[in-house]
């Protein structure tokens, strides 16, 4: 190395040192741009926490909705009659009937056992149509006075579920729209075994069609 260069590279060292006093000094108010600053340091920190605020709490939701489903389950396992199902499981004196967005009963004919002390039938309308539109009601009464009945029924008006004050109705469910069910209880004590009995719907131009038979058996 000759004493010129010597030379050269004192002052390559001086002027890097230069620069780095420069660069470096503390005199500056700010950190150089590239690096983080603690503010961004910090909304970092932030972001990152309100991102699991909103894991735990999604969570808690999903764990309640798992909950509130299994009890509904439980509850609809202890008591199948307030499932949606019909209620056609309960032996031979519990009868159902659908019905939906037409006029028509799913069935019919109905029979019941004598030996029933009760039966109960169980009307589901498994439609989309309102009661207003499309309703429908299970009516049991003697074959000779479905016109009269039905007749009176639609001058008693939907408040009266189409039905008039008559006694010899032998039992009959309101009206129920698309989605509702309705049941309706009665003895076949209130039926006389020399009399033909049918069921129809009372909501006015139904009952032309919307009829079935009704039976005891044994
Ligand atoms: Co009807």
């Amino acid at each position: 190395m000759t004493r010129s260069n010597d030379h050269s590279l004192r002052l390559f060292l001086a002027a890097i040192a230069a620069l780095c006093v420069g660069a470096c000094s503390s005199d500056k108010p700010e950190p150089p741009a590239e690096s983080p600053t603690a503010a961004d340091i910090q909304e970092e920190a932030a972001d990152a926490t309100e991102a699991a605020q909103d894991a735990a709490e999604q969570a808690v939701e999903d764990a309640e909705a798992v909950i509130d489903e299994t009890l509904e389950a439980i509850s609809e396992a202890v008591d199948p009659a307030d499932g949606d199902a019909p209620a056609n499981d309960g032996g031979p004196c519990e009868l159902s009937v659908e019905v939906g967005d037409s006029i028509a009963f799913s069935v019919n004919a109905l029979a019941a056992p004598s030996n029933c002390s009760e039966v109960t039938v169980t009307l589901t309308h498994t439609g989309k149509l309102p009661a207003a539109a499309m309703g429908h009601n299970w009516v049991l009464l003697p074959t000779d006075a479905i016109e009269a009945i039905s007749m009176a029924g639609m001058n008693a008006g939907a408040e009266a579920n189409y039905l008039p004050d008559d006694e010899r109705i032998v039992a009959a469910t309101k009206i129920i729209g698309g989605g509702e069910s309705a049941s309706v209880t009665f003895s076949l004590d209130a039926l006389d075994a020399d009399t033909s009995y049918t069921y129809v719907c009372t909501f006015p131009g139904h009952w032309s069609v919307m009829r079935g038979s009704f039976t005891v058996t044994g």
